[in-house]
Parts: structure tokens; C-alpha cells; sequence
């Protein structure tokens, strides 16, 4: 099976990326301060899918999340990774194929979709690169 690397040195706070793994799209996230702050307050949230950002991050690197870009209801590539995309009301990824909205930490909040954005595998192989798969 394939990895990828990606230069998170290069993503600036608040800003996410896209990148392809495995013929997919990916988004690598760098949250600011105040995100992830707001996700750890949202931890104890009454969720769909109840997972904390520390189980959704590389430990001592919570400010990164790597998500796939793939809804979990139908398929369809949310938006939110892009500059001036609409991030839906919880501020991370909207999907308008059927109105689902993920917050920062990439878990579903609202509309139709079952699961939170899958986190695949991945780890850092130096301070600013991670592999995933
Ligand atoms: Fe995303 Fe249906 S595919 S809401």
C-alpha cells in the first residue's frame, strides 16, 4: 500500500490543505489556539460519534489534524479546506451534497452524516513532516 508525506511545517495556523492518499482526498489542518481550544471545550458535547480531540491528534501535536476529505454519509468532498469555503456552523468542513457540518476537529455535528471525518493512519517522521499510511 501507498504512504504520502506532507510538509506540515508549511501550513500556517488555521489554514488546512489538500493532499491525495490512496486516489483520495486528504486535509491536513493546522488549528489555531482558539480551535483548539474550542474542540477541547466541545470534548464533553453531546456528539453523534463521541471522540475527544486527543484521540483525534498525534499526541503533543494537537494542532494537527489529519482527516480524510471524504463525508461519511455518501462520499461527497467537503468544503472547509480551502480559502474561503464555507466551513458550516461548527467552523471546520461543511459537506453540501446533504447539509453535513464537522467542526474543527473534523467530528460531525450536524445533518446527515454517521461518523466523524475518518483520521487514517499516519505519524511524524521529523518535527515538521508526517506519513500517512
Ligand atoms: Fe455529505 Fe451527504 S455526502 S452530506
Amino acid at each position: 500500500e501507498s504512504t504520502t508525506d506532507v510538509d506540515v511545517g508549511a501550513i500556517q495556523p488555521g489554514q488546512s490543505i489538500k493532499a491525495v492518499f490512496r486516489k483520495q482526498p486528504l486535509f491536513v489542518k493546522r488549528l489555531t489556539p482558539e480551535e483548539v481550544a474550542e474542540a477541547k471545550a466541545d470534548d464533553a458535547a453531546n456528539m453523534r460519534d463521541p471522540q475527544t480531540l486527543a484521540e483525534r491528534t498525534s499526541e503533543g501535536n494537537e494542532d494537527i489534524l489529519v482527516t480524510m476529505g471524504v463525508c461519511t454519509h455518501l462520499g461527497c468532498v467537503p468544503l472547509g479546506a480551502a480559502e474561503g469555503e464555507n466551513k458550516g456552523e461548527f467552523g471546520g468542513y461543511f459537506c453540501p451534497c446533504h447539509g453535513s457540518h464537522y467542526d474543527v476537529a473534523g467530528r460531525i455535528r450536524k445533518g446527515p452524516a454517521p461518523t466523524n471525518l475518518e483520521v487514517p493512519e499516519y505519524s511524524f517522521t521529523s518535527e515538521s513532516t508526517i506519513r500517512v499510511g
